[in-house]
């Protein structure tokens, strides 16, 4: 019998990271459901991954809105009736390393809108599809800026920084990969956490159009692990990695 279309849904997928996973998904055969809540720029990189031969949809979603998420489930219930991979990959960051005794709880609270509550919404609304998708694969795109590990270690880089609204919000999403990873391992759906890494992207509101900083990857490199753990065979789950392997949760 012919194997299943594999369908991956990214969010955040019409630029960045998520673009470049997009189009390296395509070019290795799935159909990917671009996930953007712009749709203007969703539908350019719709098109961009069509030009290129691939085949993609877009499909209008703001992680942080209920009914777009339910949305975006339905149609693809309506589509496709499954989803093989999720890639939670929408994020931002708003506090711009500020000290905590300084931060503002609204700006805490809009990190952990879109980082945690948003991959929450959006990984709850798709377990039925990914269940009816199995074997599955649910890929949070966290940071090792959430990793506990590297913040309270001395001798790590991480240890001098402080941005507590993006640090605890990507802390909880992994979070979020342990418990998801916990219920649904048995039923052959993995869930794991993956970190970019540094990335020339706009991330953080970053000016694109300026050279990357000595040190930060290329986009495509960004992207590399988030694709390696979309498409390897292996039936790990719950582990937090980048290029460079394992990290500290
Ligand atoms: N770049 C780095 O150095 C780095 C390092 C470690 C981890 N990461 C993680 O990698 C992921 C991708 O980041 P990136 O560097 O590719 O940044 P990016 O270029 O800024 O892309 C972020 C994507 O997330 C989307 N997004 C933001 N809020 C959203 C919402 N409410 N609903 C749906 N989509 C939303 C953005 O859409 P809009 O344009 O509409 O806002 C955009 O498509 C993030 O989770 C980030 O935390 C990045």
């Amino acid at each position: 019998m012919a194997e299943s279309k594999i369908i991956t849904l990214i969010t955040g997928a019409d630029k960045g990271i998520g673009f470049a996973t997009a189009k390296d998904l395509a070019k290795a055969g799935h159909h990917v459901l671009i996930g953007a809540r712009n749709q203007a720029r969703g539908e350019k990189a719709v098109e961009a991954i069509r030009t290129d031969g691939g085949t993609a949809d877009f499909i209008q979603l703001d992680v942080t809105d209920d009914d777009q998420v339910k949305a975006a489930a339905a149609k693809i219930q309506a589509d496709y009736g499954y989803l093989s991979i999720l890639i939670n990959n929408a994020g931002i960051a708003v506090d711009a390393h500020q000290k905590p005794s300084q931060l503002p709880i609204d700006q805490i609270r809009k990190d952990f809108e879109v980082n945690f509550f948003g991959l929450v919404r959006v990984t709850q609304a798709m377990v039925p599809l990914l269940r009816a998708g199995k074997p599955a694969k649910i890929v949070n795109v966290t940071s090792n800026m959430g990793s506990f590990g590297l913040a309270t270690d001395p001798n790590s880089r991480f240890y001098q920084v402080s941005s507590l609204g993006y640090q605890a919000s990507k802390a909880a999403a992994n979070f979020a990969t342990v418990d998801f990873a916990k219920e649904l391992g048995d039923e052959g759906i993995t869930v794991n956490s993956v970190n970019p890494g540094w990335t020339a992207t706009g991330f953080g509101g970053r000016d694109e159009s300026k050279p990357a900083i000595p040190g930060m990857q290329s986009i495509q490199e960004g992207a590399a692990q988030v694709v390696k753990m979309a498409t390897t065979r292996s039936k790990q789950t719950l582990t937090f990695t980048e290029t460079a392997g394992p990290l500290p949760w």
